[in-house]
């Protein structure tokens, strides 16, 4: 597996809380067949402090350190963008990492605000019409979905990709969490599932009953895709099938 979203650097962000833990989160990530990890310390605007050059340093001593303790996983560097009005400002000037350094870009709204974000279609748009491919982080998790399920539909048409959080099959992030992670499968609106874990004691040892609880709910082919091939594609940059999107986005992508 291929895990896009984890917070394995660290003291950077609220993940690994020692240089211990972030080698301890490397070997329960390989017990569970983790090949690769991007990490994607929070970058919010105004208030994240490491640069984007810390945050390479550290995936390079990250890989260095692995490899002496015979950790066999490799950590590419990546963010996750707290959604703003700079979004296009802060990639282009190189302040926060897309994933992989591709053009996929993974981004959070706020967690507990009841109302939907402001501007969410326009922001995304600029990204799009600059050529990058927003993911969604956990949209399962979000409060808003209580009122406002739909918004979550309309970003898809509108080319957002969805990344589900493993624990949120667990019940780890509460019932409307679960509830909601097991909607969004059901209406095959996950294109990707990641660990988004934060240390190494919380996500990988359920690993193997999310992965049954997951068997239950979709198909052994859509699991496949979503759990390890979409994921496979997105650190290489390649496109998704089936991308959904926009036919006026699509046509100023020139998509081929
Ligand atoms: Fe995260």
């Amino acid at each position: 597996m291929i895990d896009i979203h984890c917070h394995v650097i660290p003291l950077v962000d609220d993940g690994a809380k020692s240089f211990e833990e972030s080698l301890n989160m490397g070997r329960k990530a390989q017990e569970i067949g983790i090949t690769v990890m991007i990490a994607t310390p929070h970058y919010i605007e105004g208030s994240t402090t490491i640069s984007s050059e810390a945050i390479r340093e550290s995936v390079q001593i990250l890989n260095e350190e692995f490899k002496k303790h015979q950790i066999d996983v490799t950590i590419y560097p990546g963010n996750e963008i707290f959604f703003s009005n700079d979004m296009f400002e802060i990639l282009e000037n190189k302040k926060a990492f897309s994933l992989n350094q591709t053009k996929y870009v993974l981004f959070e709204f706020p967690m507990y605000h009841e109302e939907i974000p402001r501007n969410a279609f326009h922001e995304i748009e600029n990204l799009q019409i600059s050529g990058y491919y927003p993911i969604l982080a956990h949209p399962e998790r979000y409060l808003f979905t209580k009122k406002h399920m739909k918004f979550l539909e309309e970003m898809i048409h509108n080319g957002v990709l969805m990344q589900l959080d493993l624990g949120s099959i667990l019940g780890i992030y509460g019932k409307m969490a679960k509830r909601n992670a097991k909607k969004l499968l059901k209406k095959n609106m996950i294109h990707l599932i990641a660990t988004d874990s934060h240390n190494a004691s919380r996500i990988y040892p359920q690993y193997a009953l999310a992965y049954q609880k997951l068997q239950r709910m979709i198909s052994k082919e859509k699991l496949d895709e979503i759990l390890e091939k979409n994921s496979k594609k997105i650190l290489k940059g390649k496109k998704l099938q089936p991308y959904i999107i926009k036919k006026d986005i699509f046509d100023k992508l020139k998509i081929k």
